[in-house]
């Protein structure tokens, strides 16, 4: 197969993002991989800022050459934290807050998918999952991380009822296939505390993630407008409900909580402005 990316050996500045031609790694799936994302394939680690490399786990993103950040950032469903998420997905406020009834199949859209670990419990919880990602680069890693789940036999049934869209929610809601009963959004990345630094991997995703332009206040009027049963929002426990839109109703947790916004078609009340 040919291929049109260059492999860079060296260049004076560091380019953003690259991929890393490993010697360890396949060079067929590096060339493809850059090539999709147009960006270089690179043999020296120091030519970029921040470098995704097929290891033996799995395609991985990690910033070379900074101490703070020693780690990588690769999607595992089978991960302990995940498969704890699994165990009782009942317990989870996501999974109160997206409930539906009367619904043996319910259609869930995730458009905010990152790397997929929301809409992973959705779809063992029961739900047929549309997740979208608009970066490109967090998509490949959702992607993979997929794709290696469904090579996992206890795994695979869940992965079966996810699909992937790589786009801006707001141009993909309107044009989904089937209408959604559900719509989630997760705007939100942990903020960084003085008692709590963000977890490493949430560190990565934001250097990549904060190239999205579009607003939370955007993307939930888009959701609104396509009229689901119900619109579920991941805030801040204190944060400020979006488009100052009071929501049907909220379910807390202790840094979080879940505005829900019921209803198909019917606008939700404005807050009195004080
Ligand atoms: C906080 S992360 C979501 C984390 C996710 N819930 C999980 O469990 O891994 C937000 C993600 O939404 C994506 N995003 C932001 N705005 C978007 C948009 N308008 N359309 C699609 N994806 C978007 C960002 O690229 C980022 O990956």
């Amino acid at each position: 197969m040919h291929h049109a990316t260059r492999v860079f050996p060296l260049t004076a500045s560091p380019v953003f993002l690259a991929v890393l031609a490993d010697p360890d790694s396949s060079m067929t799936s590096a060339h493809s991989l850059a090539a999709s994302l147009a960006i270089p394939l690179v043999t020296d680690p120091c030519a970029a800022t921040l470098l995704l490399r097929y290891s033996s786990e799995g395609l991985e993103l990690f910033k070379p050459g900074d101490p703070s950040l020693p780690g990588s950032l690769r999607v595992n469903f089978s991960s302990p934290g995940v498969t704890k998420r699994c165990t009782d997905p009942g317990q989870e406020l996501l999974i109160r807050a997206t409930k539906i009834r009367h619904t043996s199949e319910p259609l869930l859209t995730d458009t905010t998918a990152g790397l997929g670990y929301d809409g992973f419990i959705l779809a063992v919880a029961g739900f047929q999952v549309h997740m979208i990602e608009a970066d490109p680069v967090v998509a490949a890693l959702l992607a993979d991380g997929l794709e290696r789940a469904r090579h996992n036999p206890t795994l695979a049934p869940v992965v079966e009822r996810i699909s992937l869209t790589i786009g801006e929610a707001q141009d993909v809601l309107p044009r989904q296939m089937k209408h959604p009963d559900v719509i989630y959004l997760d705007p939100m990345f942990p903020r960084r505390s003085k008692s709590a630094l963000v977890k490493q991997e949430l560190r990565l995703l934001q250097l990549l993630t904060s190239r999205t332009t579009t607003s939370p206040e955007q993307l939930l009027h888009q959701a609104l407008a396509v009229q689901a049963r119900k619109v579920v929002v991941k805030r801040p426990r204190t944060g400020p409900n979006l488009l100052n839109l009071r929501p049907s109703y909220t379910i807390r947790g202790k840094a979080i909580r879940f505005d829900v916004y019921v209803g198909s078609g019917k606008a939700p009340t404005p807050l009195p402005t004080a």
